[in-house]
């Protein structure tokens, strides 16, 4: 079955505070977008990609895009106010012959080829959806409004998640028919009762959040290199 891969870049980056959308904002002398595009167009098979981009920046020729190198065939088109509104508008460019999609956060670039392939083969072995996920090292607490702390998970049953997230085309449609907004797809697809697997996560995929997220990716390219 064909894979399509939305790859979301249209977010504008408020917590790195960037002059540019962060999908755009250089590591190694190349958009965050670029790097992560040299990775799905890796992918074995031929994946059709979306790449969903900032309204007003969907023109590949356009001077930010100087460095991005899109996989053929791919296509532009913008996104929307919330990450979801973005999966939602790259998911409708798909072509009808992709039976299993990918979201991947353009923020994510350094994600390696190995994770995107234990997601897709997830989803061929049955699964409903696949999402890389890592164990997480600190406690982590549920708050109220007030910070009063009111749980405190058992650690060994928590993943830290990351994307691509794969899922079978109609399980992630009706997911976003539901209208609810979430940080990530695989909410989506729990709420509507659809089992989604953890495979393994790599550390090289965490996202590019904060400036010091980008100094910290900009180290783990130099040690590769080097
Ligand atoms: N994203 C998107 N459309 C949005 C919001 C986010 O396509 N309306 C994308 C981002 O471009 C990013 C990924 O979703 O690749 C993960 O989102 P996040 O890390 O939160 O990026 P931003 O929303 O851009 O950053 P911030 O929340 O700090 O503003
Ligand atoms: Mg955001």
């Amino acid at each position: 079955s064909s894979v399509g891969v939305v790859v979301v870049a249209a977010g504008s980056g408020s917590r790195l505070g960037a002059d540019v959308p962060k999908a755009f904002v250089h590591l190694a002398g190349r958009p965050l977008l670029a790097h992560a595009l040299d990775t799905v167009a890796r992918m074995p098979g031929r994946a059709e990609v979306v790449v969903v981009a900032p309204a007003g920046l969907t023109d590949p020729g356009g001077p930010l895009w100087s460095g991005v190198v899109l996989p053929a065939g791919a296509v532009v088109v913008p996104g929307g106010a919330e990450r979801t509104d973005s999966v939602a508008a790259g998911m409708a460019a798909l072509g009808q012959g992709c039976e299993i999609v990918l979201v991947h956060d353009a923020a994510r670039c350094l994600m390696p080829l190995a994770v995107f392939s234990r997601v897709v083969e997830a989803v061929r072995a049955g699964a409903a959806g696949a999402v890389p996920g890592l164990p997480v090292v600190d406690t982590v607490k549920t708050v109220d409004a007030d910070g009063v702390i009111t749980g405190t998970p058992e650690r060994s049953t928590l993943r830290a998640v990351q994307t691509p997230q794969g899922f079978r085309r109609e399980v992630l449609e009706r997911a976003h028919a539901s209208g609810l907004q979430a940080t990530d797809d695989a909410a989506l697809v729990e709420l509507c009762g659809d089992d989604v697997v953890v495979v393994e996560g790599d550390p090289l995929g965490t996202k590019v959040t904060t400036a010091d997220d980008l100094e910290r990716a900009q180290w783990l390219l130099d040690r590769a290199a080097t």
